[in-house]
């Protein structure tokens, strides 16, 4: 320990007994119970992510195995004063029958020969020698061979503790010869909860939310959220503020990010651009800066789906914009999420980060005018359903069609088409283009960069001509007739009337 006698919290909170484990109730019942009924494994396999209490829970195990007062009680509690001389010596590391080996940098072949040569010789003052070997599946494959036929069949005072990250680069054959458990990632109440605790026992004062917010940040690892509380603790003096947080910490503000998208949400570019750069100057990360961005989108989308849990959202539901959140829809909001997650690939590719993310920015400016690919669709549908009514009236007038082919569509055509309900877009994108006073402008392509495919052309041609010369036929059910010309008139007029379709 440090000379100064300062230990950091993660150590000094170590969990000693099943109890303190946190947020992993079901492998504590599963081994109590196993332990009670005297069905110890020969080996077990702890897998979970880092920071949730695999070396704790197996220290906690070896503790019980060789307590003086039987492996049926646990491990000794209280103060380390008190608990039975097996019990101090294995939470101080200095047990000779609790061995820890660190997989990582003991992966060979010749290290677990060795583990195999030192297992027939008994424990000393304890009933089992149980062996702790972390990150596991860093051994190499003849290592684990080699341990194979121990681990199978171990002299009857052997305990294998495994432990590992990355339970899919453990081999099947050592994963079937162990008792497996799963560790999950602990909860973020949890983890504030714990977190308050400490608080409370060492004096600190703490806000709720300074501490939700260092409990969400380690994603639900406790080791990561000590790490942190001891960073802020640090420069915190005895009060930890969420608002002195994210000055020291440079993490945008919930109310920067909800002034922006409000900015965003009235289309307001001036705005969002001297937003984007007074948070930069504030001297926020660019990258942090997009993270909080993106993570302040993700909150709208959840919310704009009914959830409403603190823990997902970041924070209080009742504390985002609700302009910003009156203005968007779902679509629109998985969109932002797609601009400000591809700004973050593109970030470290690009000439400048700083214009990519102004490009996303500027991008979320007119969000709200954004057409999505299914709402394309669904335009095209309608607009199918009124070239069906517009065939009709014009049916059987073949000279006529052919002889309007040769002009621009103009605004009275676009004006005599069908009000139908559904062809909402289409009404829209004629109102769009009679405004313009003058042929419609075809937009070169749609806005999120796509284009009617030729085969959806084609097929909207023959239909089109097929119905307009032949008055019989039933309107779409043509598909086995030839198309005799290109693209009638109809068509092209109703595919220009969809916001960002091009006619060839
Ligand atoms: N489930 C838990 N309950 C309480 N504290 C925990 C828990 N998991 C981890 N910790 C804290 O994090 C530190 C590291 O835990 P550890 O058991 O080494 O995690 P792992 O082996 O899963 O990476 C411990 O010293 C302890 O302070
Ligand atoms: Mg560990
Ligand atoms: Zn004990």
């Amino acid at each position: 320990m440090a000379v100064s006698g300062y230990e950091v919290t993660a150590s000094k909170y170590r969990p000693k007994t099943f109890d303190e484990l946190a947020g992993q109730e079901f492998v504590v019942s599963t081994l109590r119970n196993s332990l009670i009924n005297g069905h110890i494994a020969h080996a077990y396999l702890f897998s979970g992510p880092r920071g949730c209490g695999k070396t704790s829970a197996a220290r906690i195990l070896a503790r019980s195995l060789n307590c003086e007062k039987g492996p049926e009680a646990g491990p000794c509690d209280g103060k380390e004063t008190d608990v039975c001389d097996n019990c101090r010596s294995i939470s101080r590391g200095a047990s000779m029958d609790v061995i820890e080996i660190d997989g990582a940098s003991n992966n060979k072949v010749d290290e677990a020969r060795q583990i195999i040569d030192e297992v027939l010789f008994p424990p000393q003052s304890g009933k089992y020698k149980v062996y702790i070997i972390d990150e596991v599946h860093m051994l190499t494959n003849q290592a684990f061979n080699a341990l194979l036929k121990t681990i199978e069949e171990p002299p009857p005072y052997i305990v294998f503790i495994f432990a590992t990250t990355e339970l899919h680069k453990v081999p099947a054959t050592i994963k079937s010869r162990c008792q497996q458990f799963n560790f999950r990632l602990i909860p973020i109440e949890t983890i504030q909860e714990i977190l308050k605790k400490i608080c409370a026992e060492k004096g600190i004062n703490a806000e709720d939310d300074a501490l939700f917010w260092i409990a969400r940040e380690s994603t639900g690892s406790m080791r990561d959220a000590f790490t942190l509380f001891d960073q802020i603790a640090s420069f915190s003096s005895g009060s930890i503020r969420s608002e002195l947080i994210r000055e020291k910490l440079g993490i945008t503000g919930l109310d920067k990010l909800n002034a922006l998208a409000e900015a965003c949400a009235a289309n307001d570019s001036p705005a969002a651009f001297a937003l984007t750069d007074e948070i930069l100057s504030s001297g926020i990360a660019l990258e942090q800066f997009v993270i909080d961005l993106t993570g302040f989108y993700r909150s709208l989308l959840l919310l704009k789906n009914g959830v409403t849990r603190e823990s997902l959202l970041g924070y209080r539901a009742a504390l985002f914009s609700v302009k910003a959140l009156e203005t968007y829809d779902s679509i629109r909001l998985e969109q932002a999420l797609d601009i400000l997650l591809d700004c973050y690939r593109n970030i470290r590719y690009s000439v400048s980060p700083r214009f990519e993310l102004e490009t996303a920015v500027s991008k979320l400016t007119w969000l709200n005018k954004w057409v999505s690919p299914s709402e394309l669709k669904q335009a095209i549908d309608s607009a199918r359903s009124v070239l069906g009514a517009a065939g009709s009236t014009a049916g059987g007038n073949v000279a006529s069609v052919q002889q309007k082919q040769a002009e621009p569509v103009s605004r009275n055509e676009a004006a005599v088409m069908p009000a139908a309900g559904a062809a909402t877009a289409a009404n829209n994108a004629a109102a769009n283009n009679s405004a313009a006073g003058s042929a419609p402008a075809r937009p070169q392509s749609s806005p999120d960069g796509r284009s009617l495919s030729d085969e959806f052309h084609k097929m909207l041609a023959s239909r089109g001509t097929a119905a307009a010369a032949d008055d019989d036929a039933p309107m779409w059910d043509s598909a086995v007739r030839k198309p005799e010309n290109e693209n009638p008139p109809q068509v092209d007029n109703v595919l220009s009337m969809i916001p960002g379709t091009v006619v060839n």
